[in-house]
Order: structure tokens, then sequence, then C-alpha cells
């Protein structure tokens, strides 16, 4: 009809809640935005335990088939890409099982429960000829990217600080259950892996590689009810906050804090970086904004934080959505994301260093795992990779 012919690619989605819908989202977006695409996403086939529930994401996501055996995702014919968005246990064996199949990965965050777990899909990832990419989203947002190309660039100088909070307050109810993110097993960790592995990303994208870390962490409210029978509690394995100290290899020190706990904050990713010429700040629940603070602004009388709105075509992605001044959302982060693995996936592109790659994931680990061990030890731990 237009001429254009498209390559399709079969996508096999693993979980269907909060980050399977986000994700098949994403695919069925992309075409929708960024035309002509690499490729038209197919969805094929989506898994879930539990049936009756899997069977409706399938019909209401649009994917031919479900099953309830990641399994027969991995090894679907029809798939060429396996979207890992299952728990964090549940991270390695599909992921590394996918790439042994010949798939190309993408996985949700933290990469794993623990950098050992990470080293083993890295491992795999090096001896396999797939692409691979962590789903760290928050590289994909403009106003992120735009703080980047400030700092790479060299608009702030020399750069002295990094702060990062990623608060939020759903744990603040005593009664809220044991959900899988409050148990290690599944999880491998609190807030620190949850929302930590996302502000020690952006420390590395934005600031370089760290060279040591400290911690301390924090579980407040030791048991809650089961899911199942909440007249029965169990014990809460893993923190509900920690606070970490940072030094990068280039000098610069900063601040990393995430917590459930912080009664008001909702989904507050927030990071202020303070360099020799200048500051900026970023707050996800303004995510269209950056604010800038210029030391020597050429108009004295103007001195003082600007909210710039990233919303212009000269910004990242944003010629891809709606005309000047028309905000995009957090679903716009994923579409972003997939769609710069899709190209990369179907015109052999590197995912490095906008999306961040199973080395990152690793390295995302290991700065975890020193926190955490400082916190349980009380050194400071230096960062080896
Ligand atoms: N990038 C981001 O901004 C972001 C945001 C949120 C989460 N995440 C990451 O995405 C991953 C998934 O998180 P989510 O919030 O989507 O989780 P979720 O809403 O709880 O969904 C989990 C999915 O996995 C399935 N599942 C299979 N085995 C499971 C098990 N043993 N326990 C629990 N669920 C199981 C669930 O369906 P059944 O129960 O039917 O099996 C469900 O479809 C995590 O790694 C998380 O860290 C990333």
């Amino acid at each position: 009809m237009s001429g254009v012919n498209l390559r399709r690619i079969g996508i096999g989605m693993l979980g269907y809640a909060f980050m399977g819908k986000a994700h098949s989202h994403a695919w069925k977006d992309i075409p929708i935005f960024f035309w002509p695409p690499p490729a038209v996403p197919d969805l094929v086939v989506i898994y879930g335990r539990t049936e009756k529930k899997v069977k409706e994401a399938a019909l209401r996501y649009g994917y031919k088939r479900f099953t309830t055996n990641w399994r027969e995702v991995v090894k679907d014919p029809e798939v060429e890409i396996i979207d890992n968005c299952l728990p964090n246990h549940l991270h390695k064996d599909p992921t590394i099982e996918a790439m042994e199949e010949g798939k190309h990965v993408v996985v949700e965050k933290p990469l794993a429960r623990n950098a050992e777990e990470a080293k083993e899909i890295l491992d795999v990832y090096r001896r396999s000829e797939v692409k691979a990419m962590v789903a760290f989203n928050y590289r994909f947002v403009p106003a992120v990217m735009l703080a980047k190309k400030l700092i790479d660039e060299g608009f702030l100088g020399r750069i002295y600080h990094f702060r990062a909070r990623y608060l939020q307050d759903w744990l603040i109810d005593p009664s809220f259950p044991l959900v899988w993110r409050l148990q290690k097993e599944i999880a491998g960790s609190g807030p620190l892996g949850d929302l930590g592995s996302h502000i020690v990303d952006l420390a590395r994208y934005l600031i370089g590689e760290p060279k040591k870390v400290t911690g301390m962490m924090k579980t407040f409210i030791e048991e809650r009810p089961l899911p199942h029978d909440p007249s029965r509690k169990g014990k809460v394995t893993v923190e509900d906050a920690f606070v970490a100290t940072i030094e990068f290899e280039n000098g610069a020190i900063g601040t990393l804090e995430a917590t459930r706990f912080a009664t008001g904050r909702k989904n507050y990713n927030n990071f202020e970086i303070n360099g020799e010429k200048g500051s900026i700040e970023f707050n996800l629940e303004r995510l269209n904004e950056l604010k800038v603070y210029w030391h020597e602004e050429p108009i004295k009388d103007i001195e003082g934080w600007h909210t710039i709105l990233v919303t212009e075509g000269h910004h990242p992605y944003i010629k891809y959505y709606w005309p000047s001044g028309h905000i995009i959302g957090w679903e716009h982060t994923f579409i972003n994301e997939l769609y710069h693995f899709l190209d990369a996936v179907v015109n052999d592109k590197d995912i490095g260093p906008q999306g961040a790659t199973i080395e990152d994931g690793y390295r995302n680990m290991v700065i975890l795992d020193a926190i955490a061990e400082s916190a349980k030890r009380g050194l400071a731990i230096e960062i080896r990779y």
C-alpha cells in the first residue's frame, strides 16, 4: 500500500503485570510513532503462572498465544526477542536459556538478585551472538539525555557532586502484605535493587565509574501479613531503606538514598549535579523538565535556577511524538527504550552507551552488593568488577 516493505519480528513476553503491560504497550506503539520502524513487533506469546490472568492479558494486549510455562516462550520458533519482565529471581535462568537459544533479550532491572548471578548471565552473553539490554528506562527520558549532553559537552565543567534520591511511600501501612518485593529469595534486596539500581545506573551513565562506596540499610517493619492469608504474618527479609555515599574515579562525590517509607513521596526519582560552571536537577515526577543553574549567567538579573521544558523537536526522541510543547509521559520511556533495542537488533547497532548493556547490568549489581556489604561490615568498599 505505502510501498514500505516491513520486516516483522516476533516478541515473547515473560510476565503480564506492571512491566509486562508497560513493555507490551511500548512494542505496540513503536510503529505508531517511529515510522517506518526497524521492524514491526508481532506480539506472539505471553507467559504468567496464573492461567486466567495470563489468558486475559493475551487478549487485552493482543498476543496470539499465552502459556503458563516460560520455557515454551523461550523455545518458540516464532519468537526472536524475549522480553523478561519477571521478578528478579527469574531474570537469570530464562535470560540465559533465551541467549542459548539464540534469541535477543531485553531483561528488566536489576539484572539479577546479586553480582554472582549477574556474572553468570554476563558470561553466557559474552559467548553468544545475540543483542541484550538491561531495561534501565530512565536513560531514555529526554530530560535525562539533555543532562548527559550538558555534562559530556563540558557545560557544567568539573563535576563535584551527584546527589540522587529515589523515594516512595507504599510501605507506610504496616498491614501492607508481604509481596515478592519484600522477600530476599525472590527480590534479592529491597529498595536497594528495586530503586537504588536505577540511581546507581544514572550515576554511572551521567558521571562515570565509582571508586568506592559506603552504605547503611534499615528494615523498619520486620513482619507483615501473608498475601494469601492475612491472619498470619511472615518475616520481611529485605531492607526498607538504604543510604549510601559514593566516590567516583573522576573525583566527584555523591550520596544515594532510596526508601519506600518517605511519606508523601510517590515516585520521586530525583538527582542534582553540581559542577564548577553550573548545576542541573531532574525529578521524574516532572519528567518533561530539566532545571539548570549557570554560575556565570550572561544576564546578571536573571541569575537563578531556570526550568527547561524538554519538548522541542531538537530534544532526543521528541520529534517522533507531538508538536512543540506537547508533553510526553512515563510510558514513553519504555517506547524509546524498546525502539532503541529493536533498532540495535534489526540494524546490528550497539546497545551502549545509550542503552544499558549486560556489562552495565553486571557492574550495577557489583555496586549494589558493595553498598550492602558496607552496610553489614561498617567499612567503605572499593569497587572491583
Ligand atoms: N524499569 C522500571 O521502571 C521498573 C518498574 C517496575 C518493575 N521493574 C522490574 O520489572 C520486573 C517485574 O516487576 P513487576 O513490577 O512487573 O512485577 P509484577 O507486577 O509483580 O509482575 C510479575 C509478573 O511475573 C509473573 N510471575 C511469574 N512467577 C512469579 C513469581 N514467582 N512471583 C511473582 N510473579 C511471578 C506474574 O504473573 P503470575 O503471578 O501469574 O505468575 C506477573 O505477570 C522486576 O524485575 C522489577 O524490578 C522495573
